[in-house]
């Protein structure tokens, strides 16, 4: 779908949507002969202008063209973000192959207007790739959101900053929706690659013999199971000063996990394939910084590896040795997330010098239990890393909330066999997970994780994305590098 700004209405057939704050709203006189009917109309759908609602009729006056009237809320960013959404959620499949958003006094700024057009286009996301038989009537019928009327500078935000930011978040959410067989460790590496032809992003990929002679033997281990080769994929933005330490994005890419040997149960295990969402967020994110150019250095570093049962798979019991030099009791083989990222963050210190360093993953069921699917759990080693990162939440509306890291829990990851086991018992789950992963990061460098088992994939609707992925993680970690790095 393709989103243009315009000074004035076009001619030719097109759905006409007004956002209004009610059956009121002074804007619904511009429909002149229809104006009464309208409101009408709306009065018995009780629309009151609320955030995401919309109501629905036809002019007569103009031919029958449909009038679709979203709500504006209290018309801050959000309320317009939520409006442009509602708009592709109810047009996509309509019928009507152009819609017209008017936002003349409609009272939105230049960053609602472009936010208006970020919801339309997060919500029209769709991904029918493997669908043959799709019927017509199914099928996409929106192609052009015309928006006309939109404050000075919408446009320019739109195509400097949300464009990419929606771009960003699309491949996020294909890197998560493809299937298992078909994105793995190198297709996950080639579908980047693709992505990000000549925009700029420096894109380096470790295959297993320069990961075995680094002495990755955590990431490895998980890896052994599968005939799929793992890879450490590394992505570079120079957008910022010569000699500006990097902030590093370290993504969980487990592109199908099993459980290994502690193999998991069988119902629900295909979810399995979204446990990249953390890297497909770290890609995302990067794809998003090449693509409006950002002015800060950033690194984005995914672990991809599949986690199989097999003959050669790691054991219950086996013990690695980290990259770090640090040794691990694999007392459970679907602990393997952190078995990932513990190398991932190492490897980031030896070679990248960061200023800080930011993780995301699928990493516990715990979390899911916590928080459901509201809100990501974020564990930090610095509070001003954390309050600026919950900052980025609320105004992205990729929402976090922080939880401890205590020497109480990190104890209880202490066996006689190695230097750590790679699980706690089964309480605080998602926090000795954390604690796990915090005795890899070196020197007090600032270093949040983000635990997004709840978030990268939706069983329903919501505002901004339809049931499947999500895309979590590209708004949050743009609107951190847009207000704590550039800003
Ligand atoms: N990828 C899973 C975590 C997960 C579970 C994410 C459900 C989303 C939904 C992770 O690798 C895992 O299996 N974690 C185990 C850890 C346990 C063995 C200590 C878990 O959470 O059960
Ligand atoms: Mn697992
Ligand atoms: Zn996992």
């Amino acid at each position: 779908m393709q989103i243009q700004f315009a000074s004035s209405r076009p001619s030719g057939d097109y759905a006409l949507v007004l956002p209004a704050k009610g059956c009121d709203d002074k804007r619904l006189d511009s429909l002149t002969g229809d104006a009464a009917a309208a409101r009408k109309a709306l009065e018995r759908q009780r629309f009151e202008g609320k955030k995401g609602t919309a109501a629905e009729t036809y002019l007569a006056g103009e031919d029958g063209r449909r009038l679709l009237v979203v709500g504006i809320g209290k018309g801050k960013a959000e309320d317009a973000e939520a409006a442009g959404a509602r708009v592709s959620a109810r047009l996509m499949t309509s019928g009507e192959t152009q819609a017209v958003i008017d936002l003349s006094d409609a009272g939105f700024d230049a960053e609602g207007a472009a936010r208006l057009a970020l919801g339309a286009a997060m919500r029209s996301w769709r991904y029918d790739k493997h669908r043959t038989k799709i019927k017509d009537k199914q099928k996409v019928s929106l192609q052009t959101v015309t928006i006309v009327g939109a404050a000075d500078g919408a446009q320019d935000l739109w195509e400097d900053r949300y464009k990419a930011v929606y771009e960003g978040t699309s491949l996020t959410r294909e890197l998560v929706a493809e299937p298992p067989n078909i994105i793995y460790p190198a297709t996950f590496v080639e579908r980047v690659k693709e992505w990000n032809k000549g925009n700029g992003l420096e894109i380096e990929v470790l295959g297993q013999a320069e990961m075995e002679k680094l002495g990755m033997g955590a990431l490895l281990g998980v890896a052994q199971g599968s005939v799929k080769e793992p890879k450490l994929l590394v992505m570079k933005w120079n957008g910022g000063k010569k000699g500006d330490k990097p902030t590093v994005f370290i993504g969980k890419g487990v592109t199908f996990d099993t459980g290994g040997i502690s193999l998991k149960p069988g119902p629900g295990m295909d979810m399995m394939k979204w446990d990249m969402g953390g890297a497909g967020a770290v890609a995302g994110a990067m794809h998003t910084m090449a693509q409006r150019k950002a002015k800060a250095n950033v690194v984005g570093v995914c672990g991809l590896v599949e986690n199989m049962p097999d003959g050669n798979a790691i054991r219950p019991g086996d013990v690695l040795t980290t990259m770090s030099g640090q040794t691990v009791e694999v007392l459970n083989t679907d602990a393997e997330g952190r078995l990932v990222l513990c190398d991932c963050i190492t490897w980031s210190q030896k070679n990248l010098n960061p200023a800080r360093m930011i993780d995301l993953a699928t990493l516990t069921g715990a979390m899911v239990i916590t928080f459901g699917h509201e809100y990501a759990g974020m564990f930090s080693n610095n509070d001003d890393l954390a309050d600026d990162l919950l900052d980025a939440g609320k105004t992205s509306g990729d929402l976090l909330w922080r939880q401890p890291l205590a020497e109480a829990y990190d104890r209880l990851l202490d066996t006689p066999i190695a230097d750590m086991k790679n699980i706690g018992p089964r309480e605080a789950g998602s926090i000795t997970a954390a604690q796990y992963l915090q005795r890899f990061v070196e020197n007090d460098t600032p270093w949040a994780h983000l635990d997004i088992a709840g978030m990268a994939w939706s069983d329903k609707d919501k505002t901004t994305y339809g049931k499947g992925a999500t895309g979590y993680g590209v708004r949050l970690l743009d609107a951190f590098i847009a207000e704590e790095v550039e800003g």
